[in-house]
């Protein structure tokens, strides 16, 4: 008698990004191709394991996807903090598991969804994480899919204010997500020829930037270009408490951080200012082909594990080679942009300010 037939679930969850169908694809293709297994995509992540909200998913299902952007799941954000605490919902999602008869749980998401999943890995569910955000600041791989086609779309939104800002001689502030992270900025930043990059591991003195800014200013450079991510912090509010700092955050009268660094800059200087927020642009669109090929193997990768029941873990690329990395290690924690990395130094080597006091 033969082996029975796998039966895997797929669910994406958190914020969206482009490159989650491509990872869909890079799983599910193989998972019924290859290896015969039957496959079930679960409705709007978590919320549809825990609503048993699932449908068969078949090989037409998987025609035409891998160039389209969002996720043909859907997707939702669920509070790992109120799910920690909700035995009955985390034991609605353990149902569910077993009454589709599942043998392997795969989810495509970020720090929230590792959390889960490393939660419902504990509870004795066969998970696999697929590594998923614009902001790049899972633990435990070098890349995410869906940052790449960030980059690419707040680059190409720096390159078309440089020409603006140039014929009106203004400073252009372009505020850009990553939530506490600032590796979306610093690589479009750094790719879009920005002359000021404030990221939240380096906080700020708002009179360094401007002194670069009449720096600019004395050299003929009539324009500047700010990169500013939304997560961005002076020097002061770096000391401030957690706490502290959120509740002073949602005190100031700014829609968003790009405008608070406008309103810094113009109390004491007179530059010309202006705003941009590209906001979820950052999120949408086809995946890049970078993007395509990294959630591609992911997937694939992915797929190997299940057929090979290597479960509990996280699909990672490091130093260009892909591996796994147990869930219990990357729960709960955040990479960050290290003060020392590359970029940085190149920056600092062009002559890129990041507000850094002397
Ligand atoms: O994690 C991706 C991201 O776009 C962050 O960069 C941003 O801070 C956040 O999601 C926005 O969240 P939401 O989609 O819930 O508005």
């Amino acid at each position: 008698m033969g082996e029975k037939k796998k039966t895997i679930g797929i669910l994406t969850s958190g914020g969206d990004c482009p490159g989650l169908n491509a990872a869909i694809r890079g799983v599910a293709k193989p998972a019924l191709e290859v290896f015969g297994m039957k496959v079930y995509g679960f409705s709007n992540g978590y919320r549809g394991l825990m609503e048993g909200d699932a449908k068969e998913l078949f090989q037409s299902d998987m025609s035409g996807i891998l160039t389209i952007g969002g996720t043909i799941l859907g997707t939702s954000r669920e509070s790992f903090k109120k799910l920690r605490k909700s035995p009955e919902l985390i034991q609605k999602m353990i149902d569910n598991y077993k009454k589709y008869e599942l043998d392997c749980l795969v989810v495509l998401g970020g720090n929230g969804t590792h959390k889960t999943a490393n939660l419902l890995s504990k509870k004795g569910l066969n998970v696999i994480g697929l590594p998923k955000t614009i902001d790049n600041d899972l633990y435990g791989t070098d890349f995410t899919f869906g940052f790449h086609s960030a980059v690419d779309i707040a680059t190409g939104v720096i390159d078309r204010i440089h020409s603006t800002a140039q014929s009106h001689g203004r400073v252009m502030i372009i505020e850009l997500m990553g939530h506490d992270a600032g590796w979306l900025t610093l690589y479009a930043g750094i790719a879009g020829g920005a002359d000021v990059i404030l990221i939240p591991e380096l906080p700020y003195s708002i009179d360094r930037v401007i002194e670069k800014l009449h720096e600019r200013e004395t050299e003929g450079k009539k324009f500047s270009i700010v990169a500013v991510a939304e997560g961005a912090m002076t020097i002061d509010e770096a000391k401030m408490s957690r706490k502290d700092y959120k509740e002073y955050m949602t005190n100031l009268p700014y829609p968003s951080m790009g405008y608070k660094v406008a309103a810094e800059i113009a109390a004491k200087s007179s530059f010309e200012i202006r705003v941009t927020v590209p906001g979820y642009q950052q999120r949408g669109g086809q995946p890049s082909p970078y993007d395509r090929v990294l959630a591609t193997k992911f997937g694939t990768y992915g797929a190997e594990m299940i057929a090979n029941n290597d479960y509990g873990k996280m699909v990672s690329i490091s130093g260009n080679k892909l591996t796994a990395i147990p869930l219990s290690e990357v729960a709960g924690k955040v990479k960050l942009v290290p003060r020392n990395h590359s970029l940085i130094n190149s920056g600092r080597l062009l002559n890129t300010s990041f507000g850094q006091p002397r």
